[in-house]
């Protein structure tokens, strides 16, 4: 496995790639890697001949009081794994290299419809910073086609619409959830948690599973569903930021007739921001 830190050393592997007619995916990631990120360079290995994964904890997407600073990094580890899961290239670029012009982004990447919702609402600019990247990553790799997971669902989304919009030529792949034994789903950020928060934190995603059951048993009263899901979530020692019902391609509120819809959630809990999300089929 190469690692390779500047863009004109990445860009001449994976011209010599595609010259050899293969196949490129991608793996953004920020690195503290668990079985979600590898899941995911799985799914890009089953799909291409090459596999490029990138480490880069990207500044712009983090508000001024957000964990920047201590997000948890692990460099040697997270070689290893991505070794062992088939990586050819990691792309661990230094900010200077992503950003020569300072972090303070002088063009950026927006899509307003899905900024100002959800996540977005409670981490202003996050998605900016998130859209910004992705695109810059996307076009500095150029690959064949890039893995995202579908935990960070509204992340997703995002990608998707700026692919589409910017006419980039990159096929987005999402990826399933991994999760712990206990449901709760991988994350750098549940590290944060403390033995006793980490016994409470499953709660979130069988709070989903209790909703995605009770409208699947035909109980559409959305707004009371939600509150009561919400209590859930307060009785079992959360804080519930928001959990919502809406439409599963573009995330505007749901209503009656809506088939393919999502149920997003946020909570907080001690030092940690938990999110999920559960998919829900109506009949
Ligand atoms: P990061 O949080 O490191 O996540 C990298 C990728 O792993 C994202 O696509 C995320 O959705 C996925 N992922 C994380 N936990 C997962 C889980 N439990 N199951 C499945 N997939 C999971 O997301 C980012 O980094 C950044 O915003 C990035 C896209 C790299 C841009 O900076």
């Amino acid at each position: 496995m190469q690692t390779v830190e500047a863009i004109a050393p990445l860009r001449e592997q994976v011209a010599a790639w595609r010259r050899a007619g293969e196949c490129i995916g991608f793996v953004p990631t920020m690195g503290n890697l668990h079985g979600g990120h590898l899941a995911l360079v799985d799914e890009a290995r089953a799909r291409s001949d090459r596999v490029v994964a990138s480490i880069f904890v990207n500044p712009t997407q983090f508000g001024p009081d957000e964990d920047y600073e201590n997000y948890p990094r692990t460099w040697e580890a997270d070689c290893a794994a991505l070794e062992a899961h088939g990586t050819d290239l990691v792309f661990a670029p230094a900010v200077d290299a992503i950003y020569p012009e300072g972090p303070q982004l002088r063009t950026r990447v927006d899509v307003p419809a899905l900024n100002a919702i959800l996540c977005g609402a409670s981490r202003p600019g996050h998605f900016t910073g998130v859209a910004t990247v992705v695109t810059k990553l996307l076009n500095i790799v150029q690959p064949d086609l890039a893995v995202f997971g579908r935990k960070d669902y509204q992340q997703l989304m995002v990608i998707r619409q700026l692919v589409a919009d910017l006419s980039l030529p990159v096929e987005i792949v999402g990826g399933a959830i991994a999760r712990e034994p206990s449901g709760l789903a991988m994350s750098s950020r549940n590290a944060y948690l403390t033995q006793a928060q980490r016994a409470r934190a499953p709660a979130l995603y069988a709070t989903l599973q209790d909703l995605a059951d009770r409208l699947l048993a035909g109980d559409h009263r959305l707004g009371r569903l939600i509150d009561q899901a919400k209590q859930q979530l307060i009785n079992a020692g959360l804080e519930p930021d928001y959990l919502e019902i809406r439409r599963a391609d573009d995330l505007t509120p749901a209503g009656a007739g809506d088939q393919s819809l999502i149920i997003p959630a946020a909570v907080y809990l001690g030092r940690a921001r938990l999110i999920d999300n559960i998919p829900v089929s109506l009949p």
